[in-house]
């Protein structure tokens, strides 16, 4: 069977009360359009067709791909005149219709559904609704046979009473879907060409409409303003946290865990309150993350522990390193197996070298540092002269003194030591001491100033 999809992106979404076109408001991170289009992409369809009107460029723009076809609806007449602007388009032997406000459809409800498709009967997802208000009615006959759907505005009191609700997802051959589309008119009480009114069309041209009723109703839902987005997002993240657990993460609490991309996770990892994940993040057996940690593009290796309140991007933590509370690694960061980072130190584009350890207060920009070399507190690598990024390279088992200047570019050799307060403006040999500080002066009995 060959799928065209047909995404419906037109709408402006007013009660939104954004510049911001509907579709792109963002559900974990991503366009709500772009969940659905990474959904159609697991159906390998022919085709994506995503219909776009308000903020079309922008729309365009942020999801432009090589597997999307755009098809702009200039004036917004309905769903059924939204589909027919691409017809002309489609080219595969069914189609199925997509929105690009209900983000949270999956690939396989979307399977299931277009099993029911044949060459004479088309397919219908419903969903059964305590409050189906503002929906779509769908109406059976006395046989339990979908005979059409009436819309809320245009339904009779007795109609009103049907909690059978149209998602809106439905999937036809679209030879007949075409002709229906020529055929809708707009004589209802919005004025509009609605889709839904194809249903009727193919129960006269002996089509059978068979139906699919989704489970989880916040898998069919739309997201009309921000309240219902974030009922989506949450609804999102929830699942997103079952599916971890059951892969053998501990969250200490699935309520307030974020995840923002992608994560692939070991086991017995341990994931503390307020923790959001960003963008790909790979994550090993036995890896501890302390609350309230962001981590983004990262690899967290096999026993990483890292602390509270610490903020990763573009960071590789090694085996049984660990770093924080409150620690930054910016991209580029390597940390090598058991290196230690703590409190309120940020490293950029830098090798931590095995067992090395920077305890305190440091910043380390551009570096490259050997096997067990301690850095000490206050530590901070000029790496920048306001034009250049210089390199500072240490050798193993170098000693840092505490608050030392590390003038860039500058190398420090195998069991070279500073001395605390030393500002180091050229190379350190091997096992040499290197003290770069005015020597202390003592002027004894110093007359302190006295008030008057
Ligand atoms: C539609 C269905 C209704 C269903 C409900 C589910 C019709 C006529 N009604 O109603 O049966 O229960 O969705 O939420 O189909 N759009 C365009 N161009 C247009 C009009 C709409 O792209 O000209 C897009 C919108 O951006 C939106 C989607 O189609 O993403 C649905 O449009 P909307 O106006 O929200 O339809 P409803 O009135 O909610
Ligand atoms: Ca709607």
């Amino acid at each position: 069977m060959s799928l065209d999809i047909v995404i419906l992106a037109a709408g402006q979404g007013t009660r939104m009360r954004s510049a911001l076109p509907k579709v792109l408001h963002p559900i974990a991170g991503q366009s709500m359009l772009a969940h659905v289009l990474n959904t159609a992409r697991r159906l390998k369809p022919s085709s994506i067709q995503v219909v776009i009107g308000h903020g079309a460029e922008l729309v365009r723009e942020q999801l432009a791909a090589e597997d999307v076809n755009f098809v702009v609806q200039s004036e917004q007449l309905g769903t059924g005149h939204a589909v027919a602007q691409a017809v002309p388009h489609l080219t595969a032997e069914n189609t199925l219709v997509l929105y690009g406000d209900v983000p949270l459809i999956e690939a396989a409800t979307l399977e299931s559904l277009l099993k029911q498709l044949s060459a004479d009967s088309m397919a219908l997802l419903t969903v059964n609704l305590d409050n189906p208000a503002g929906y779509g009615r769908i109406v059976r006959n006395a046989a339990g046979l979908v005979q059409a759907i009436v819309e809320h505005k245009d339904a009779s009191p007795e109609q009103l009473h049907i909690c059978e609700g149209n998602t809106g997802i439905l999937a036809a051959p679209r030879q007949q879907l075409t002709d229906w589309l020529g055929r809708l008119s707009n004589s209802n009480a919005q004025g509009e060409y609605y889709l839904t009114d194809i249903i009727a069309m193919a129960v006269t041209d002996g089509l059978t409409v068979a139906t699919e009723t989704a489970v989880d109703a916040m898998e069919v839902q739309g997201a009309n303003d921000r309240l219902q987005l974030s009922e989506l997002e949450r609804h999102y993240q929830l699942r997103a946290a079952r599916r971890l657990m059951a892969q053998g993460i501990t969250l200490l609490d699935p309520a307030r865990f974020d995840l923002r991309g992608d994560v692939t996770v070991g086991r017995d990892v341990l994931i503390d309150i307020n923790v959001i994940l960003q963008g790909r993040v790979d994550i090993a057996d036995h890896v501890s993350i302390g609350p309230n940690c962001v981590i983004k593009d990262s690899i967290l290796r096999t026993g990483a522990v890292i602390k509270a309140n610490s903020h990763l991007d573009g960071a590789d933590v090694g085996e049984n390193a660990d770093c924080g509370p409150f620690a930054r690694l910016r991209p580029g960061t390597v940390l090598s197996a058991r290196a230690h980072v703590g409190n309120f130190v940020e490293l950029k584009n830098t090798h931590l070298g095995e067992d090395a350890k920077a305890g305190h207060l440091t910043y380390l920009g551009d570096s490259e540092i050997g096997a067990r070399t301690n850095i000490g507190a206050g530590t901070i690598t000029c790496n920048y002269d306001g034009v250049n990024k210089s390199k500072t390279i240490m050798g193993t088992d170098v000693f840092i003194g505490s608050n030392s200047s590390l003038v860039a570019p500058v190398n420090l050799g195998d069991g070279a030591t500073t001395g605390a307060g030393s500002t180091i403006t050229t190379d350190v040999p091997a096992d040499a001491l290197a003290v770069g500080r005015a020597r202390q002066r003592n002027l004894n009995n110093w007359p302190r100033p006295k008030k008057r």
